[in-house]
C-alpha cells in the first residue's frame, strides 16, 4: 500500500501532488493550432450547441462547487442562460426542461445515483444531456448524449482533489466551446483563455511548493472550534469547497459564505480569535470585487476573526487584515479556483491528520454515494 501510495502518507496528498498533471491531461489534445477548442468525444453537433438557449448543470458534492464555478464562466462566456442545481433537488423541482436545454451532470464516479436520476430526468423531458467524468465507461457516461472525460486518473481517496481540479478545466473547455461555436461576443478574451488555461499546471505546481506556511498553520488552529470561509464570485464555491474539505476530513464545524452575505448573519458567528478563511478576488479585471472584499476583510478583523488570506501575488491592499496570508500566481479571475482551491485542501488534510482522522477514509461517507 505504501508504495500504491507513491511515498505519500495519504492517497489524499498524493492526489494533491498530482494535480498539476492531473489538469496538464485534462487539456491535452483538445485545442487546435489556432487555439480553438477540439472536444471531438463530445458527439453533440454545432448546430445542436448553436440550438441551446439554456444550460442546467447538475452534480452533487465536490462537482457540485464545480458547477457553481462554472455558470459564472458559460454565461461570460456564451450570454447563455446557465443555472446549477444539487443533484437531488433538480428532478423534484419540475425544472423547465425542452429539446433546446444542455443539461451538464459533473461526476468523478459516473455512477452517483442522484445525478443519474437527475439526467434520467432530463432525458425523459428531451433535453441534451452532456456528462463530464472521471471514469471511462460508467452509468452517467454510457446514458449521457455526450461525455467528456476528465483525465485525473483514478482518485481513492474519498474526498475529491485532482477530480475537482479538471472538472474546472472541463468545464472551462466546455464553455469556450460553446463561445466558439456560437461566434463569440468576447472573441479576443476566449482566445487570451485559451492561451491562460495552458499556463495553469504550472501556477498549480508553482501553489503546492509554497504549502510549507499552509500546513504550519494548520496544525497551530487543528483545536479551533469551527472555521468559516468567504468568498465572492467564484470564490465563493471555492470557499464552500474549502468548508466541506474540512467537514468531510476534519469533522469541524465549517461553513462557507459568499462574504457580501456576511452582514446579513454570518458576521454574528465572528468572536474572538474565529479563523475566517479569506478567498480574494484579482485586483486585476474586476476591481470592485476587490476592493469589496478589502472591507470585508476590515469587518471581520474588527469583530476579532482570525484572518487566513489567499490573495494574489502583488495584492497589497490585502496586507493589513491578514493574520496569515498565503499567496497565489496572478490569475484571471475565472480560472482562479484552480489555483485558490489548492490550499485549501492541503489545509483541511493537514488539519485531519493532526487530529488522528483517516485521511482517506472518513467516517460516514462513500467515494461513490450510489443510492438516492
Ligand atoms: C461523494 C464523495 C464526494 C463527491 C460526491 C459526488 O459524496 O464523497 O467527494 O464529490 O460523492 O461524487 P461524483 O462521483 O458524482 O463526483
Amino acid at each position: 500500500a505504501a508504495a500504491e501510495k507513491g511515498g505519500y502518507d495519504y492517497f489524499m496528498l498524493k492526489e494533491i501532488a498530482e494535480q498539476p498533471r492531473a489538469v496538464a491531461d485534462t487539456l491535452l489534445g483538445r485545442f487546435t493550432e489556432q487555439g480553438w477548442i477540439m472536444l471531438d468525444e463530445v458527439r453533440l453537433s454545432d448546430q445542436d450547441l448553436r440550438d441551446v438557449d439554456k444550460v442546467f448543470i447538475v452534480a452533487c458534492g465536490t462537482a457540485y462547487h464545480a458547477g457553481m464555478v462554472a455558470k459564472y464562466a458559460i454565461e461570460h462566456w456564451t450570454r447563455i442562460p446557465c443555472e446549477v442545481e444539487l443533484a437531488s433537488e433538480f428532478r423534484y423541482r419540475d425544472p423547465v426542461l425542452d429539446r433546446s436545454t444542455l443539461v451538464v451532470a459533473i461526476s468523478q464516479s459516473g455512477e452517483t445515483m442522484d445525478t443519474l436520476m437527475a439526467l434520467r430526468h432530463a432525458k425523459d423531458q428531451k433535453a441534451r444531456v452532456l456528462a463530464i467524468c472521471n471514469t471511462n465507461g460508467s452509468t452517467i457516461p454510457r446514458e449521457s448524449d455526450a461525455v467528456l472525460y476528465t483525465h485525473a486518473g483514478p482518485e481513492v481517496a474519498v474526498a475529491s482533489t485532482k477530480a475537482f481540479l479538471t472538472q474546472l478545466v472541463a468545464c472551462y473547455l466546455v464553455g469556450l466551446h460553446l463561445a466558439q461555436v456560437r461566434g463569440v461576443k468576447f472573441a479576443d478574451e476566449v482566445a487570451a483563455v485559451v492561451s491562460q488555461l495552458q499556463a495553469m499546471p504550472a501556477a498549480v505546481e508553482a501553489v503546492l511548493e509554497t504549502m510549507e506556511p499552509v500546513r504550519h498553520l494548520a496544525r497551530e488552529l487543528a483545536a479551533a472550534g469551527s472555521v468559516l470561509f468567504i468568498g465572492r464570485h467564484v470564490g465563493y464555491p471555492v470557499a464552500l469547497e474549502g468548508a466541506l474539505k474540512l467537514k468531510e476530513l476534519a469533522y469541524m464545524h465549517a461553513e462557507g459564505f459568499a462574504a457580501g452575505e456576511l452582514k446579513h448573519g454570518p458576521i454574528a458567528l465572528i468572536d474572538q480569535g474565529t479563523p475566517v478563511v479569506c478567498v480574494v478576488p484579482s485586483p486585476v479585471g474586476r476591481g470592485v470585487l476587490h476592493d469589496k472584499m478589502v472591507s470585508n476583510l476590515q469587518e471581520i478583523r474588527a469583530r476579532g476573526a482570525r484572518t487566513i488570506v489567499i490573495a494574489e501575488e502583488g495584492d497589497e491592499a490585502v496586507t493589513p487584515y491578514a493574520d496569515h496570508l498565503v499567496r497565489v500566481p496572478v490569475t484571471p479571475t475565472l480560472l482562479a479556483p484552480l489555483v485558490a482551491t489548492v490550499p485549501l485542501q492541503v489545509f483541511a488534510c493537514e488539519i485531519a491528520a493532526a487530529r488522528g482522522h483517516d485521511v482517506d477514509q472518513p467516517r460516514n461517507l462513500a467515494k461513490s454515494v450510489t443510492v438516492e
